[in-house]
Formats: C-alpha cells, sequence, structure tokens
C-alpha cells in the first residue's frame, strides 16, 4: 500500500475515534454460531470494536490492519473493557501475515482482496467459522473495490457454506472449515 492511502486510512481512524465492542454485522441474529473458546482472527480490523468484542466473548484473538491508528484505537478500547487482543501492523497488499495455525473464527469485514481468499480459506480451521463481507456491484454500481456478483461463492465454494447475500452493495458470506 502506498504510504498515501495508510496516512488516509489512519486520519479516518482518527477522525472516527473510539470504537464500540460490536459483533460481526453478519452475524447479528446468528451469534450462537460465534465460538466462545479458541482462536479468532480478524482481518483488516480498523478500529479494533469486533476484535474487542470477541475477546470479550472468549476468545484468543489475533486483530490485522495496517493503520496504527485504527490498531490504537483498538488498543484503548481492549484496555477500556480489559481484555487482551495481539494488534499487528500488516500491509496486506504483501499477502497474509505469517502467522502459525489456523482460527476457530477468521473475521474480515468489509475489506477486500480476492488475492487474500485462498489465504482466508486456509486459517479456517476444520469446523471453524468464515465471516466475510465487503462491498458488492450487487444492487449498486460497480466499481473496482467492488465484487462481482457471485464472487464470494466462487472464492469459498470449497467451504460449507452456511449463509450467503448479495444485495443492495453489500456481500457477505458465512462458512464452516
Ligand atoms: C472499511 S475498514 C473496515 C474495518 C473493520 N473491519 C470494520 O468492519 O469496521 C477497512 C480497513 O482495512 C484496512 N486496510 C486497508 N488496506 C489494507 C491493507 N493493504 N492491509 C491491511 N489493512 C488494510 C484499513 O486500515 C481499514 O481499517
Amino acid at each position: 500500500m502506498a504510504e498515501a492511502d495508510r496516512e488516509r486510512w489512519d486520519a479516518k481512524h482518527r477522525a472516527l475515534g473510539a470504537g464500540t465492542p460490536l459483533p460481526p454485522d453478519a452475524l447479528r441474529g446468528r451469534l450462537d454460531l460465534v465460538p466462545s473458546t479458541g482462536r479468532a482472527l480478524d482481518v483488516a480490523c480498523g478500529r479494533g470494536g469486533v476484535a474487542v468484542w470477541l475477546a470479550a466473548r472468549g476468545l484468543d484473538v489475533v486483530a490485522v490492519d495496517v493503520s496504527p491508528a485504527g490498531l490504537a484505537a483498538g488498543a484503548a478500547l481492549a484496555d477500556d473493557h480489559d481484555v487482551r487482543v495481539r494488534w499487528v501492523e500488516a500491509d496486506l497488499d504483501g499477502g497474509f501475515p505469517d502467522e502459525d495455525g489456523t482460527y476457530d473464527l477468521v473475521v474480515c469485514q468489509r475489506f477486500r482482496d480476492p488475492a487474500l481468499y485462498p489465504a482466508l480459506a486456509a486459517a479456517v480451521a476444520p469446523g471453524g467459522l468464515l465471516v466475510i463481507s465487503v462491498r458488492s456491484e450487487v444492487g449498486d454500481e460497480g466499481g473496482r473495490f467492488r465484487a462481482a456478483p457471485g464472487e464470494l461463492a466462487a472464492a469459498f465454494g470449497d467451504l460449507e457454506v452456511l449463509a450467503h447475500h448479495e444485495g443492495d452493495g453489500e456481500a457477505y458470506l458465512l462458512a464452516r472449515g
């Protein structure tokens, strides 16, 4: 990622201020699917609201983002809620960070990089859960940051897909490893 893009993300995160612990949007109404023990990975975690929510639920969480400002907001939120998250600063344009093993839950919310789809699928432990959401062309205008129709279903078709939705410019997929 270009330095200017990283600075733009930093500025966005600083302007938004402290986050709030929240489950991934695609799991609202399906919280029974979320494990309460084991390991979780939050890819492109932003200001850490999901990572902190998962840690408060009892998961051992690794959260990755390119933005130091986002990660700092996440660390402050974790302190406020008295939970521990391992915050990893990494540019995912360079590939998946070199983290050990697989995860009982892999979350990638509102971040799209099709080059990472195979690594995301491989990071899900057998029986683990993948939660991914992206901006979509379906129900909205096209654009290079939006997923084409069927993109998530095609990319993660080797997993057991539990739910898949596209519409209103958003797409999400829930799948078991
Ligand atoms: C739209 S935000 C989503 C944040 C969070 N997942 C959420 O749902 O609130 C996208 C995030 O991706 C991060 N990001 C963008 N490009 C990245 C890259 N190449 N490597 C790592 N993180 C990146 C940004 O810093 C930002 O936090």
